[in-house]
């Protein structure tokens, strides 16, 4: 404990002496979002924190999440460097849609308005008309949609039918799922409500219809917060990665949180829901950087001026 203690004031001494502000998303370890919100950093979804990290006056960025949240940081902000405490966390989402795949299935599709979901590489991005997080995917969509534009989306095809069914536009869908997400069973949920019948069903818009389908609530890491803060309900099941339970607790320790099972999980697994590339941050890797350096988060610069695009026409739409 000591340790860690003299390494977390290690995190905080670099932070300072390098004018370097913490990003950390909503799934990654406690310790590291305790540290973000210590020091004047930001824990949040992926839209914020991609608002946060171009907004911020330091140099530098130091980016806790995964490898799509780097390389948004460094697009927005050319001039700042940017670090992550590792550069192998991915994300199933980014890995199920090269570029040259997509971009032919953009191509046969020249009609269709593309729309790409953050989740995906920066030359993916430079291939989108929009990029959009999950909190603002249906006000997008819903905007394309009364203009009359037809949609080609990419690339979670849970998260994208539910754009579809919400909003009733054209959309035609790449085939990509969160293999976190994917995860949740819409019966293990309902077995759990009659442990819990008063319980309020929050579930994050990248898990399957039928899981959705039985949410009182479906909504971004953000909007899972304040759904919890806001429902009357005293309890509440959590379909979205455990690492949010960091935050909802804090924010309503009132209230009593249980993650929904997964394939395989009793009703009381601790270990399931949890990203495997957002848990590869930690105090270790953290302090490595800001001491060593090494992890910049480096994009192809001209692909990073087309790619800065979509993601500026997100934030303008956000603002
Ligand atoms: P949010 O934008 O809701 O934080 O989601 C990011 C993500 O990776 C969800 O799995
Ligand atoms: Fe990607 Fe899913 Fe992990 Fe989010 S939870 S980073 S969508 S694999």
């Amino acid at each position: 404990a000591a340790e860690r203690a003299d390494l977390r004031e290690k995190i905080k001494r670099l932070l300072k002496e390098r004018n370097a502000v913490l990003v950390a998303h909503y799934y990654t370890d406690p310790e590291i979002q305790a540290l973000a919100e210590e020091t004047g950093g930001c824990v949040s979804d992926s839209l914020e924190m991609a608002r946060f990290g171009r907004d911020h006056p330091a140099s530098t960025l130091v980016v806790a999440g995964v490898k799509f949240m780097g390389e948004t940081a460094k697009i927005l902000s050319p001039e700042k460097q940017v670090f992550m405490p590792t550069l192998e966390a991915t994300c199933s989402l980014d890995i199920g849609c090269p570029i040259e795949e997509f971009s032919a299935f953009c191509d046969q599709h020249p009609d269709r308005t593309v729309v790409v979901y953050a989740n995906t590489s920066a030359a993916v991005k430079a291939r989108a008309d929009w990029v959009v997080t999950s909190s603002i995917a249906l006000d997008v969509v819903d905007h394309l949609d009364s203009e009359g534009q037809k949609i080609l989306w990419a690339p979670d095809k849970h998260l994208g039918d539910y754009v579809r069914r919400e909003t009733g536009a054209d959309v035609l869908l790449w085939d990509g799922a969160c293999i976190v997400h994917e995860e949740f069973k819409a019966q293990g949920i309902l077995d759990l409500k009659k442990v819990y019948p008063d319980a309020a069903v929050l579930v994050h818009p990248e898990s399957p219809e039928s899981v959705v389908a039985i949410a009182d609530m479906v909504g971004s890491t953000t909007q899972i917060i304040n759904a919890a803060r806001d429902l009357p309900n005293k309890q509440m099941i959590i379909a979205t990665d455990q690492g949010i339970f960091y935050k909802l607790q804090q924010l309503v320790p009132d209230k009593e949180f249980i993650i929904a099972p997964t394939a395989g999980s009793g009703a009381t697994c601790r270990s399931c829901a949890n990203c495997p590339w957002m848990a590869m941050n930690a105090l270790d890797n953290l302090a490595y950087v800001l001491e060593h350096g090494g992890n910049e988060v480096h994009v192809d610069p001209a692909l990073g001026v087309q790619a800065m695009i979509p993601l500026t026409r997100m934030l303008d739409f956000a603002a």
